[in-house]
């Protein structure tokens, strides 16, 4: 088989945390690919709620090895926090491994992070301010510092120094903002982060991945964000700084394409954004409201509100392209139990021409209306349906057009946050 990619298909949100713990007991390894602690992965066991910002997915099971990658950006702080929260609750992250190649997030990425949103002449991307797209811009500036540095005291001193003395001067004097790191108390303060993870840094995962994957153990790559938020394919400049799309996949855990046999969409049944940017299907308004407090659209990093819209079926078809999905996990259609009527967008009209495409100009999709089709309702609650023949027919009608639009088979259908709440196909 051997290797599996899980994705986003639309603004993040998509339930990515719920679809991976369930598929993961499958799974001898789990790898998270891309993204720092922008992302909040839930997954809800009995009565406890776990957002996991850093940490696979997978964690839960003692035998299946989590990896987060050479792609990932790393906050050591978070990531410490996030494994002391998981231990409290018995999961001791003895199969956590993280590669000496990933990036580490710095005080003066936050800074650079927040002074760039509230300066930012073309309107704000509203970032989670957690320093995640400055430090991919000093990895691919090549002036980052990697997790394999902070056990090279003096490489990593030396570095600490410049990049200290650039950003205070970015920050300073371009910016207008006051800044006070002290190298000292940074450069202590990491130092005791390298320690207490030490033995968990390997020096390149991928060596890790490809050995599994030649043994021909079962390997599920964990994207996170979504396909609309990918800098490359995604609504830029409204987007994060990582591939999120399966592509990503490859370079940010070292993996080659052809060791890939399925890459699984997730699909949430309506759409969610949270932050800035063109969201075509947006609903403002009761149906919205209804949408955001039934489905709990509240951001799971920064508690933002998400917006919410209609399914768009346009950003579907892109994230197919995209992405190559082999199948999709369709999420939250219990979030759409109480309405009447369902729209699906299923083109964009722009100056009185129809477009199935996503455009990927932004003065275009502005002028985009979506065109809807309008579906029943099925005004019953799915949260207990089991198999798939015991959902009623309008939610089988709702469910088959999406498959339609995106060119590919459900493979599994989730009504509600916990566990079991999962239809298999
Ligand atoms: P992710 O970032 O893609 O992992 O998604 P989030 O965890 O940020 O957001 C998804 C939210 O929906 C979380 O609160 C989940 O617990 C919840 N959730 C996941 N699947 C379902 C589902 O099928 N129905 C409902 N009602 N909630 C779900
Ligand atoms: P998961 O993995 C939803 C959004 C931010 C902002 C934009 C850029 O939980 O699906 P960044 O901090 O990455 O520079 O912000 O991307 N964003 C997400 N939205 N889910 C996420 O992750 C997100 N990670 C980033 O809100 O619009
Ligand atoms: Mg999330």
């Amino acid at each position: 088989m051997p290797i599996t990619i899980v994705v986003g298909t639309q603004w993040g949100d998509e339930g990515k945390g719920k679809i991976i713990d369930n598929l993961s007991k499958q799974f001898d390894m789990v790898v998270r690919y891309q993204g720092g602690n922008n992302a909040g992965h839930t997954v809800v066991i009995g009565n406890d709620t776990f957002k996991l910002h850093l940490i696979p997915s997978g964690i839960f099971y003692k035998n299946v090895m989590c990896i987060i990658g050479n792609g990932v950006v790393i906050d050591p702080a978070v990531l410490i926090e996030e494994m002391e929260t998981l231990q409290a609750k018995g999961y001791d992250c003895a199969n956590l491994r993280i590669s000496g190649q990933a990036h580490v997030i710095l005080p003066y990425h936050k800074a650079l992070d927040k002074a760039q949103e509230e300066k930012r002449e073309a309107g704000r991307i509203g970032t989670t301010s957690r320093g995640i797209g400055p430090c991919y811009v000093d990895k691919y500036n090549r002036r980052g510092i990697r997790m394999a540095d902070l056990f090279n005291e003096k490489l990593f001193r030396e570095k600490l120094e410049w990049n200290i003395a650039e950003k205070k001067f970015q920050i300073e004097n371009f910016y207008r903002m006051p800044t006070n790191f002290n190298e000292n108390e940074i450069f202590t303060e990491y130092l005791g982060y390298a320690h207490a993870i030490r033995k968990l840094v390997v020096d390149d995962s991928s060596v890790m991945v490809n050995d599994a994957a030649k043994a021909k153990k079962n390997i599920l790559m964990e994207g996170a964000q979504g396909t609309m938020l990918d800098v490359d394919h995604g609504t830029y400049p409204y987007v994060t700084s990582s591939n999120p799309i399966a592509g990503g996949a490859c370079t940010g855990a070292g993996i080659g394409p052809t060791a890939v046999s399925e890459v699984i969409g997730v699909v949430k049944a309506y759409v969610t954004r949270v932050g800035g940017g063109p969201f075509p299907t947006e609903i403002s308004g009761p149906i919205g409201d209804l949408l955001r407090e039934k489905g709990r659209e509240y951001g799971a990093t920064t508690g933002r509100p998400r917006r919410c819209g209609w399914f768009d079926g346009v950003v579907m078809r892109h994230a197919a392209r995209v992405n190559g999905l082999t199948s999709l996990a369709i999420t939250k259609i219990d979030v759409l139990d109480n309405l009447d009527r369902l729209n699906i967008c299923t083109a964009y009209e722009i100056e009185g021409k129809k477009i199935k495409d996503f455009p990927a100009d932004l003065t275009k999709l502005e002028k985009c209306i979506p065109v809807y089709e309008e579906f029943p309702g099925w005004k019953e609650p799915l949260a207990n349906a089991k198999d798939y023949k015991d959902l009623p027919k309008n939610a089988k009608i709702y469910l088959d057009r999406l498959s339609e639009i995106a060119d590919a088979k459900v493979s599994l259908i989730s009504t509600g946050a916990e566990r079991g709440q999962i239809i298999k196909l």
